[in-house]
Parts: C-alpha cells; structure tokens; sequence
C-alpha cells in the first residue's frame, strides 16, 4: 500500500529546471533515504513533500488525500542548521513548536503550565530534561539537533523530513543520533525521508536509498534538464549490500 504516492513530479523555477519526471511510492513507516550531488534538487524535493511550495507538473499525495495547498501538522521538518529558538529555554522550545507558528502567545496560566508538562515528557525521551531550563547556546550541537527533532516530532507528524540533519555534528555524536533515530522510529511508525550526503548513513538508517540525478544533458542549455531519482536501493537487512555499492557504482561512492 502506497502511503506517500509522488507521479510524474516536476519542478521548475523560471526557465530552469530542478527536478523532473519523478514518480515513488513509499510506504508507511519506510525510511528512505536520499543522496546525490550538490546542487542536483534534494532539498527542493524535500520541500515539495513538505508541501512548503507546489510542483510545477505532477502531485504529491500523502495517503490517498488531496495534494497538500501548504505544509501541515502531519509533516514536520529537521534542517541541518538548527532551528532553535534562541531566546527561549528548551522546554519553552518544545511548547512554542506546539503551537508553531504562533509562538508562546497562545499559552498562559494552566494551559501554559499543561504544555510544560507535556514538553518536559518530550524532553524526558529524548534525553535533554536535565537541561529543560537551560538555552540552546548552552547546549552541544548533538544536543541542539536533538531539540530541533524534538520540535518536529511534538506535533506527532506521521511524515519526518530531514535535510542532512546530522552534517554539522562530529563523527561521535552522529552515531549516538542515528541510535536515537532508530529508536524514536521502532517507537512511532513515521515515515522518513533523509537527505544526506554519506552514503553509508543512507544505507545504515534506511530502508531504500534513492539516487537523485540528470539523466539528459544538454551542453548548450545546462539547466534545460532537471535530476530525477535514476536508482533506488533496497538497503534493508537482505537487501543491496553497501559492500556491493562500493564495488559496483564508484561513482554513487564518490559522493
Ligand atoms: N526558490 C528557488 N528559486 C530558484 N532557484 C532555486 C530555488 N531553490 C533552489 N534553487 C536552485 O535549485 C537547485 C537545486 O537546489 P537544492 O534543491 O537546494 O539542491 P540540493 O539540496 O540537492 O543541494 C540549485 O541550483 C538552487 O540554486
Ligand atoms: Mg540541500
């Protein structure tokens, strides 16, 4: 069953195009993962399944609906800089996300105090209640991009985007968030998508890996054709070795 059903998508800005003639069914609770070179459209696609901006052709449908006009609850986002509010403490960052894009305004008194509550169980889960009063500068980067995971998954979204969310973070750190990725995932059902640009953590986190890129090239007219996804891995257990990528496709390994 079709969960996340993109035909024949395209996007093009002025008279460039980015993406084209993209078509994937995903299912609910796949995670799949993306790759492929700067520049080539993975955040604009990105964007388009957030329903941030609409395709020029084509359409997105998220479980059979009507093609999303604007982004919704049911999706949340996660960029690789941190989208943290500086100026409030992390728990306050929880709450303000709840009631995103509004801010604080919305809560005072007991429902204010009701929203706390239910931050500080968020922050409870992924690992940052002892610093629920503490701002973000005070924080690791790992630390900061748990908090900005934990602002897109208050709203419970059943789709999670993340655009190279882990990049900034050093290699320790990235580790312990892909654990705290597959457990918040063993845990909710969400489906994902991931933008990444190292392909090992595509195949390690996902289900599928997807390879975005031009298969038209015109010397003449450079952005005359945009990329679409020319291979998609089965990356699970049984699935494609990375072993088998590395041998076969030196050129996907390059990245
Ligand atoms: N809103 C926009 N208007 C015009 N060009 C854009 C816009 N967003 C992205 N682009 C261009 O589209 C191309 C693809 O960008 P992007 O999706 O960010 O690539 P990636 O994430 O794969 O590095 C880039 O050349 C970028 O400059
Ligand atoms: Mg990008």
């Amino acid at each position: 069953m079709s969960f996340v059903t993109v035909t024949d998508v395209w996007q093009r800005y002025g008279d460039r195009s980015i993406i084209e003639r993209v078509n994937l069914d995903v299912a609910e609770g796949e995670f799949v993962s993306i790759v492929g070179a700067s520049g080539c459209g993975k955040s604009t696609f990105l964007r388009l399944l957030l329903a941030d901006e609409t395709p020029s052709r084509g359409e997105i449908r998220i479980d059979g609906g009507e093609p999303a006009r604007e982004p919704g609850r049911e999706r949340g986002v996660v960029f690789q800089r941190y989208s943290v509010f500086p100026h409030m403490t992390v728990r306050d960052n929880i709450v303000a996300a709840e009631s995103f894009p509004s801010g604080l305004g919305r809560f005072f008194g007991a429902r204010l105090r009701a929203a706390r509550d239910r931050a500080d169980k968020t922050l409870d889960r992924i690992g940052l209640a002892h610093v629920a009063k503490n701002y973000p500068a005070t924080l690791s980067g790992g630390m900061q991009q748990r908090l900005a995971i934990g602002q897109a998954l208050t709203a419970r979204p059943r789709i999670l985007l993340l655009d190279e969310p882990f990049g900034a973070l050093d290699p320790g750190t990235r580790i312990a968030m892909h654990d705290f990725l597959t457990e918040l995932r063993a845990e909710t059902r969400m489906t994902v998508f991931m933008v990444t640009h190292d392909l090992s953590e595509g195949f390690k986190l996902g289900d599928r890996v997807l390879v975005f890129d031009k298969t038209r090239w015109d010397p003449h007219m450079p952005e005359a054709f945009g990329a679409t996804v020319t291979y998609d891995f089965d990356a699970r257990d049984g699935g494609v070795p990375f072993q088998h990528i590395l041998d076969n496709y030196p050129r996907l390994a390059a990245h």
